[in-house]
């Protein structure tokens, strides 16, 4: 089993809300965590201690395997565990709440949520409006087209209609590369739409982030779908995301992050989700997302 810090992860389902409440490895019970006191509602004035603070995590909870909801509509995946271990490390609670793309950013930059988990690739850009925690994860852009397609290439794609998750990564090479007014890109809400519309025709072709587009691959035969890789897709490397300035929160995370990676936890996590422990995953920040 991935680690102990996992394992005493409590959902608390309440609509779309997923909260896990985190322990440290003290072996506390979870009871310990809650006040005696009539649970019930928002009077924490009349309870004795201050309650201790929630950290509001946001994630687009539709990107198997970083973070999706599974049927019993908890929020899980490999971002959640990762968060969830640091919150552990750091000796904090933190809440999932399921938050759509659209809109993730500006939810963190109003303080709606305190941090974001969600297979963020480090920008450039979006440095300028947020901050982000050292990297946590690799990854590249990948292709997914029907299995009879002539695609071999990205170029390929020109003349083609394209899928891609509104505002992502693979939104802004595919516009790149078919310029920014064409119709033939269709942009969706979330990747998995992106995905049926490839299987039922809509689209000829589907760029995103390629753990995203291998896993649904392979958990989705039925689809009909292979992959296509391309040597020009620039590296892009995931940070945890807070609202620009929150040092207090950033140093946080980045010291939970470095005691996960030291103590065997992030690896631990990763075998659970990708097999095997990562190749690069240990090495420093590379220069390009200085
Ligand atoms: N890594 C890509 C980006 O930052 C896609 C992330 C989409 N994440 C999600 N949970 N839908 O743009």
């Amino acid at each position: 089993m991935a680690n102990n810090t996992t394992s005493r992860r409590v959902f608390l389902q309440a609509g779309l809300l997923g909260t896990a409440t985190l322990l440290g490895a003290c072996g506390k019970k979870e009871e310990a965590a809650a006040p005696a006191a009539p649970a019930a509602s928002e009077s924490t004035a009349a309870t004795p201690a201050a309650p201790a603070k929630v950290y509001v995590v946001g994630t687009d909870a539709a990107y198997a395997p970083f973070e999706s909801q599974n049927e019993k509509g908890e929020i899980v995946g490999f971002d959640i565990d990762i968060v969830s271990a640091i919150a552990a490390k750091a000796g904090v609670q933190v809440k999932f709440v399921n938050t759509p793309w659209e809109g993730i950013f500006n939810a963190v930059a109003q303080g709606d949520r305190d941090l974001l988990v969600s297979a963020i690739t480090i920008t450039d850009e979006r440095k300028q409006s947020m901050d982000f925690t050292a990297p946590y994860f690799d990854a590249v852009q990948l292709i997914a087209v029907r299995k009879d397609s002539k695609v071999t290439k990205f170029e390929d794609l020109k003349p083609l209609k394209v899928g891609v998750q509104t505002g992502t990564t693979g939104d802004e090479v595919v516009t790149k590369l078919l310029g920014k007014n064409s119709a033939a890109i269709k942009r969706f809400e979330s990747t998995p739409l992106a995905l049926k519309e490839l299987e039922s025709g809509g689209v000829d072709a589907v760029v995103a982030d390629n753990g995203v587009i291998a896993h649904y691959v392979t958990n989705n035969a039925g689809a009909g779908f292979k992959t296509v890789s391309d040597p020009s897709f620039t590296p892009e490397q995931y940070g945890i995301a807070v609202r620009k300035g929150n040092t207090a929160v950033l140093e946080m995370l980045n010291q939970g992050l470095a005691g996960i990676r030291a103590d065997g936890t992030y690896d631990r996590i990763y075998a659970k989700y990708f097999g095997s422990a990562p190749a690069t995953a240990g090495t420093p920040a590379s220069a390009a997302s200085k």
